[in-house]
Parts: C-alpha cells; structure tokens; sequence
C-alpha cells in the first residue's frame, strides 16, 4: 500500500478544537465520573476525580462543551449557582428522570475547565429558556465591573470573570431542543444572538448556531442564510450507529463482521456530510465572512451495556471505536479548512467516551489512546496525503483499507496517522516522501487488537499502544506494517 505525503500542498491549519470533547448531565458522566464532591472517599480536588481529571488532563483536551446536549434545552443556570444547600432539585426528564440537584453548576463546570486547562464551551436554553435568562448568563460569566449578574457572581465567590468564548444557541432545536423549523428556530438564533453581548474586547464570544441532524441540508441553508449575519458557526451532529434501527442499534461489544464493516463504512459518511454542509456554509458567506462547522456531537451509540439504565446510555469501547475515533479524526483533520471544532460524545461513561469508572476504580479505553496518540495534530498544519487504496467488502458495505491523514508541526516533523480496516490482513506500508531522507528518524506507536478487544476494570490494560517496531528507513521512503484492525502513528524527523 502506498502513501504519499506531500507537504508542500496543505488545507490549512489543524484547528487545536477539533479535539474537544463533550460532558452532558447524562447517566453517570457528570456525576460520579467527573465530580463526586469534596466529601467523598473517592480522591478528589474541589469535588472532581483526580484518577479521572488526571488522566484526561494528558490529552491536552482544548474545549469541553457542557451542560448538554439535551440537558441543555431544561437547564436553568440560576438553579445551579449560589449556595449548595439552597439549590433547586429538578428532574432530567431527558435521561432516565432521574434528580438533579444541581450540586455542579457553573462555578463548579469552571473548575472543571481550569484543572484541564481547556476553554468552555457554553451550550444555552433555547427551547425552554428565554433570552433574559441567556443573556444573564453570558454576563454573569463574562462582566468584569459593576452590574447586577457580575456582581451575582463575585456573592457566589467569583471575583474575576470566567471569559467563556464559545456559546452554543440550543441544541438541536429540530428535536429535543424544541422540535422548530430552521425558519422558526432561525429568526429566534438571531434574537438570542442579539443579546448575548460581548463585555470585553480582549475576550470575544464565538456564537454557534443549532445545526443539521445528519443530511438535513435545508436546516443548515435555512440557518446560515437567515441568522448567518449573527453568527459565528453553525453545528452538526452525526452519530455512527451499526444498524440502521434506533431500536436496535446494536450491541458495543458482542458484533458480528458485518457490524464491523457496516460501522467503519457509516462512520466515513462523515466526510460527504462535512462536505456538502461546509459547501452550503460557503456558499451564504454573510458579509465575506466564512462560517465554521462545529460537529459538536459526534461518536460511536449502541444499545447500552445489559443491565444497566437505558437512559444513562453506557456502552462498552473496544478496538473497533478506536477504528471510528481515528477515521473521524483523519477526515476533520483533511478537512481543517471547514471543520473548526469538534466535541465526541462523551468523555466519561456516556456513549464513546475515554473514560469509563466503576466506584473508584476506572478504565481508559481504546478511544482514549487514539486520542493521546493523534495530540500531535492539534494546532499543526494539515499536510496532503495520497493513499492507494483497496476495497473491501463484507455483505452490503465496502471500505478502503487504509485511512490517513497527516500533518506538519511547529518543529518541521511530520505526523502521519494511519488506520488498517481490515479485520483480518495486515497492510504493508511504503510511505514516500521528498522529506525523508536515509537519515531521517522515523518512529511510531500501534494500537491494536481484535475488532471487540476492549479494556475492562479487571484486564484495563488489554488494549493500550505500544511502540511499532519494523520501521525500515531509505532515502524518499519508509516502510512498515500496520497489522489488522489498527491505528498507527508515526512521527517523521525530515533529514
Ligand atoms: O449525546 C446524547 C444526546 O444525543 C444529546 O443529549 C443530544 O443532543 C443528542 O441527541
């Protein structure tokens, strides 16, 4: 298989978002895997998990996008702030009707962020909120001086502003967010928009529309043409689900080989959606200025784990996700030139996430590495690469063999990453390159396993990278094996 890498043609830079990731007030995510309070047996700072933030601290996360999701759209922010003690209990009717005490709010979201290093991102109540309550929010958050939510927040202990950037206008507003129509849901983006005002110049907001589900091309023409003027991005959400039945999604680990193959070819539809919603962006460019696309939900959604609650949507995350996770990032990576953030659904316990935890123990799964491994594209400059590629096919879906994307970074290395469909052959590589010299230093770490290989809390590190040996370096090229069912990355010094 070869791969050419030509680093003098390139989409552009590698936007350090498009690995955010994305925390909802859903099953176990929030609470118990992210915060279990300051009182609790389970070691923690300020109420969160050190296991857990210490370790998705190595990611380099760049943006997390809270409270929803769905939970968005009933999320009152004064219910969350001010007092523990006093704070209002509420029910998530949107995920298993549990109570919601609001024990984590804004302040303690915050903390959140600033112990991960990562900016904010603010999804806000359209379909059930109105636009006074928004607008207090942003500056309740956002006010430096004197006025009444500012000074909210210095009573709630908060002297100095948060400097949230990144506001979401609803979620899903053709759905769970209040089932609108792009004209409706439209002109009340503008409304909303009007008011969230900016309270700094040094710290501009960044607004993001409500986008398409999947395919739903007129939601994002209807949106950009109408409110794109008061806008600064417009969403997309694409889940990859094995079967084409909501009912029956299938099962996270227990899958057959055409699950496999039905999975990784729905996950590459990817790039079509990316491109034709990016090309309808472009197109209703208001005042010459280009809108982004923010896939803030993205990820792998199976029938939840046997036994546990349907509405707490835990799933299991073996080598085949890790398959997903990697071709999603190889597509956003080609295509930086559009895609300006992206937020995989979700970081602990919920759907695809890195984390999984039982009590006070916890797993990083195989999603989790592809995301340690693929850190050097954030912020890099994208970089063209050609691959010859085979088809396969299993029952109704054909996939190419390999995918890649690469990219240059600060230091003049370059960062191929390179995935091998296949869940039976391994994939010889010759990599070329007018960079590569004999003397160049080529290194690389593999992921792999068997399609369902997976981690558990007994065995958590069955599936873990290890460093790729048989690198072969001459003068132009390289070569290597990428066994079946892998992600590989390979870091290469130019001569
Ligand atoms: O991520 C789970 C849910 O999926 C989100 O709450 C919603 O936005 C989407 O339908």
């Amino acid at each position: 298989m070869r791969i050419i890498l030509n680093p003098n043609r390139s989409a552009g830079t590698i936007n350090r978002n498009i690995y955010g990731h994305f925390a909802e007030h859903l099953g176990r995510c929030i609470y118990e895997g992210l915060w279990v309070g300051p009182d609790s047996p389970i070691p923690n700072e300020n109420g969160l998990r050190r296991d857990v933030v210490s370790a998705l601290k190595k990611l380099n996360i760049p943006v997390l996008r809270w409270p929803g999701g769905c939970f968005a759209d009933t999320y009152h922010w004064r219910d969350g702030v001010g007092p523990v003690s006093e704070r209002k209990t509420i029910v998530n009717t949107n995920w298993g009707g549990v109570t919601e005490d609001n024990r984590f709010g804004t302040h303690e979201f915050m903390e959140l962020c600033r112990q991960l290093g990562c900016e904010a991102y603010f999804s806000g109540n359209v379909g059930s909120g109105t636009v006074q309550e928004f607008s207090d929010w942003v500056e309740y958050c956002n006010m430096l001086g004197v006025s009444p939510m500012a000074d909210l927040r210095r009573a709630n202990g908060r002297e100095e502003p948060f400097n949230v950037k990144y506001w979401g206008i609803g979620n899903e507003a053709w759905g769970c967010g209040g089932n609108m129509r792009p004209e409706r849901y439209a002109d009340l983006c503008m409304q909303y928009s009007t008011y969230l005002r900016i309270y700094d110049w040094d710290h501009m907001i960044y607004k993001i529309a409500s986008g398409a589900n999947v395919d739903d091309y007129e939601w994002t023409r209807k949106v950009s043409e109408i409110a794109g003027k008061t806008i600064d991005a417009v969403s997309l959400h694409y889940y990859t689900l094995p079967n084409d039945s909501w009912k029956q999604k299938g099962a996270a680990t227990g899958f057959t080989k055409e699950q496999y193959y039905s999975t990784l070819f729905k996950t590459l539809r990817m790039k079509e959606l990316i491109t034709e919603h990016g090309r309808i962006l472009r197109s209703s460019e208001p005042e010459d200025r280009r809108l982004g696309l923010v896939v803030d939900e993205w990820g792998t959604w199976y029938d939840v784990e046997p036994g546990t609650n349907p509405g707490f949507l835990y799933q299991q995350n073996t080598m085949r996700d890790a398959l997903v996770a990697a071709l999603n990032l190889n597509i956003f990576n080609n295509h930086c030139d559009t895609v300006v953030m992206a937020n995989i659904a979700q970081t602990v316990n919920v759907l695809q996430a890195m984390v999984l935890t039982e009590g006070a123990k916890m797993l990083l799964t195989p999603t989790y590495h592809v995301f340690d491994m693929y850190q050097g594209h954030q912020g890099a400059r994208q970089v063209e690469t050609y691959a010859e590629t085979t088809l396969i096919s299993c029952g109704d879906w054909s996939v190419p063999d390999i995918h890649v994307s690469a990219s240059e970074g600060a230091d003049g290395k370059l960062l191929l990453t390179a995935v091998n469909l296949s869940d039976t052959h391994d994939a010889p590589l010759e990599v070329l390159s007018d960079v590569i010299g004999a003397k160049s230093a080529v290194t690389g770490t593999l992921l792999t396993g068997k399609p369902a290989a997976h981690n558990t809390f007994d065995k958590p590190d069955a599936v873990k990278p290890v460093t790729m040996t048989g690198i072969k370096v001459e003068d132009k090229r390289f070569t290597a094996t990428l066994p079946a069912c892998s992600v590989a990355t390979f870091e290469i010094a130019r001569e």
